[in-house]
């Protein structure tokens, strides 16, 4: 047995995984554990976890690896310092202690964090070449063009690579300061969000506005090329140097100062949020049409952080340009940790490698899971009220049910997802065809912003009659964002709202069968439920779907504003109390707030005050 331990750590979403004879048998983020969201900490938690799950101690793993190599990227930093000297001296100080505490001294901190039990050699792999190993490595092709972009690695942004077999090739990268992720990080410091987690946000907010500004980011921010590589013009921007993301000549270009996170949304910051999707989208387009030319290739794989613009993803998708495209689920940096076990397995120690039907992420759970009798000890000692079913039948139609009359249902069942989505084992579900839904999930169970658009599960037998998507088309990872087919879309009269309504007053419209999830511009991020990955959750749908004759329900993550998901069954149960959520279901357990002692409620406000504002 050969056993290789994946880490990434010390920017942000820290990781652990494990792969075993190139099964990937557990991969975790830290914040999980930690309960601090995008905890960027040594993964010493996620590391146990691992460990735990393929039966071993530190001392008996064969190899560690790392998702990067941290000198090379003190090298970015110290060049970066010196070709801005002296304007980037207050980032160079900021920044220092933190490399001189930890980074520079990764092989040593690592070493610590497994406890100094383990002593052979450690192994490092390029940040890009971590990304594109996640995205190629589980993917169901045996040979595909790969395409990585983030923020920055090392010096890399963005790369085009090729798979085959057991190996992956580079072969054009672009770089520092010039970076498509950093370009939609500055937009989302500019409208107020916090950089590295309110990008969703701001891509949420990209429907409710125009794109106007489109042409001015084209024409004065970055000089983009037909094969999809750009310049960006660094006298409106100030991450290379300072502190902030964008400066005084950015915010005159766009017609003022940056918003504060606590200022109010305006059709300004909607527009912005637009105009940034639409450059996005199209340079993510030229990139996937020039990796196909480049490599020949039919099937595309993706990975880093832009990969999870899943509105960019579906564009590409249905672009044509490729006949298939795998996205890796944690294709942040978290995933990093995936990638770089899998590259020392297959690449460097020269493993075969099968491509399997599917893919070999396991729907991506790939966390811990808790038995019955362990969640029953949680509940006992908490004092909770529940019912168990006697079998997975009589459990999805009485949650069916509860779902169909409009009930909130916490659900957690089996391993934990890896990746920043839920996906059936950590998830917060609800009714899709109710009006409702929406407005009283965000602002009731979630605690936070109204426009939040809210995802579909739906039967993957039935994904193409309510999205525009391929009859069967796989979306397991919530990826991909599709249209609502037009037979399902109401027209905007039905709603009793006007058809000349804007901003976030569009949010009132009824748009369709499935209103919940169906987002101002009729589109929906889908996730496919099929009987091989999801089990329980395959079978809840199909309860629901003849109960109701409707396929879809809302899949949202099991938490609330800035909390990490829930891992156990005691996170599950506090979360369940300090919110409006109606239903909870663990396993087979069945427990109604209608039935919790009153003492045990949870203040709203005390439980959110845990969680720093992302
Ligand atoms: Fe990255």
């Amino acid at each position: 047995m050969t056993t290789v331990l994946g880490i990434s750590a010390f920017y942000h979403d820290s990781a652990a995984a494990i792969v075993v004879d190139g099964q990937i048998v557990a991969a975790a983020q830290e914040e999980r554990f930690t309960r601090i969201k995008h905890d960027a900490a040594f993964p010493t938690r996620a590391v146990e976890y691992c460990l735990a799950e393929a039966g071993i101690s530190a001392a008996q793993l064969d190899y560690v690896t790392f998702y990067d190599k941290p000198l090379l990227k003190f090298e970015r930093l110290l060049e970066s310092y010196l070709g801005n000297a002296p304007r980037g001296f207050a980032s160079f100080c900021m920044a220092m202690p933190v490399w001189l505490k930890d980074k520079l001294y990764t092989p040593r901190a690592i070493r610590k964090g497994l406890g100094n039990a383990f002593t052979k050699r450690l192994v490092y792999c390029e940040h890009h070449e971590s990304h594109a190993a996640s995205a190629f490595f589980p993917s169901p092709f045996e040979e595909a063009a790969i395409l990585t972009l983030d923020g920055v690695g090392e010096w890399a942004t963005g790369t085009i690579g090729v798979g085959r077999g057991n190996r992956i090739e580079l072969l054009r990268e672009m770089r520092f300061p010039h970076s498509l992720g950093l370009l939609y990080s500055a937009f989302t410091y500019f409208t107020g969000f916090k950089v590295n987690s309110g990008e969703y946000k701001l891509m949420g907010l990209a429907p409710y506005g125009e794109p106007k500004y489109a042409d001015l980011i084209l024409k004065h921010l970055i000089d983009l090329k037909d094969d999809g590589s750009f310049r960006m013009d660094q006298s409106y921007f100030n991450y290379a140097a300072g502190l902030t993301m964008t400066n005084a000549k950015f915010a005159s270009l766009f017609g003022g100062p940056a918003r504060t996170s606590e200022g109010p949304l305006t059709q300004r910051e909607m527009d912005l949020a637009a105009s940034v999707q639409v450059v996005t989208e199209e340079i993510m387009l030229r990139t996937a049409r020039f990796a196909r030319k480049l490599t020949g290739c039919k099937h595309l794989c993706l990975a880093g952080g832009v990969a999870l613009n899943c509105v960019g993803n579906g564009k590409i998708l249905r672009d044509g340009c490729f006949e298939d495209v795998w996205i890796q689920p944690a294709a942040g940096d978290a995933g990093g940790a995936l990638g770089a076990a899998m590259f020392t397995w297959h690449q460097l120690l020269n493993h075969p490698r099968m491509a399997r039907a599917g893919d070999a992420q396991r729907g991506s759970f790939l966390g811990p899971r808790y038995d019955e009798a362990e969640t029953r000890r949680t509940l006992d000692s908490a004092g909770a009220v529940y019912h168990a079913c006697a079998t997975d039948e009589e459990l999805s139609e009485r949650v069916a049910e509860l779902l169909a009359s409009e009930k909130v249902v916490g659900w957690m069942q089996g391993r934990m997802e890896f990746g920043p989505r839920a996906l059936g084992g950590r998830s917060i579900l609800g009714d899709a065809r109710s009006p409702a839904m929406q407005s009283q999930m965000n602002l009731r169970i979630k605690f936070r912003e109204s426009f939040r658009p809210f995802a579909p599960a739906v039967l993957r037998e039935r994904v193409h009659e309510f999205f525009e998507m391929r009859a069967g088309q796989d979306s397991p990872y919530m990826l991909l964002v599709a249209p609502v087919r037009d037979e399902k879309r109401l027209a905007s009269g039905d709603s009793g709202t006007s058809a000349a309504a804007h901003g976030l007053d569009r949010l009132k419209q009824l748009r369709s069968v499935v209103p919940a999830i169906t987002h101002v511009d009729y589109s929906a991020r889908v996730q496919t439920v099929d009987p091989e990955r999801h089990g329980p959750y395959h079978a809840l749908l199909r309860a629901f779907e003849r109960r109701t004759g409707c396929p879809v329900i809302i899949n949202t993550s099991f938490n609330v504003r800035s909390e990490p998901i829930v891992c156990t069954p005691a996170d599950a149960y506090r979360c369940f109390m300090a919110t409006n959520m109606d239903v909870l279901v663990m396993d087979r357990l069945i427990l109604l707030k209608s039935e919790q002692p009153e003492g045990r409620i949870i203040d709203a406000a005390d439980h959110l005050k845990q969680f720093a504002l992302d």
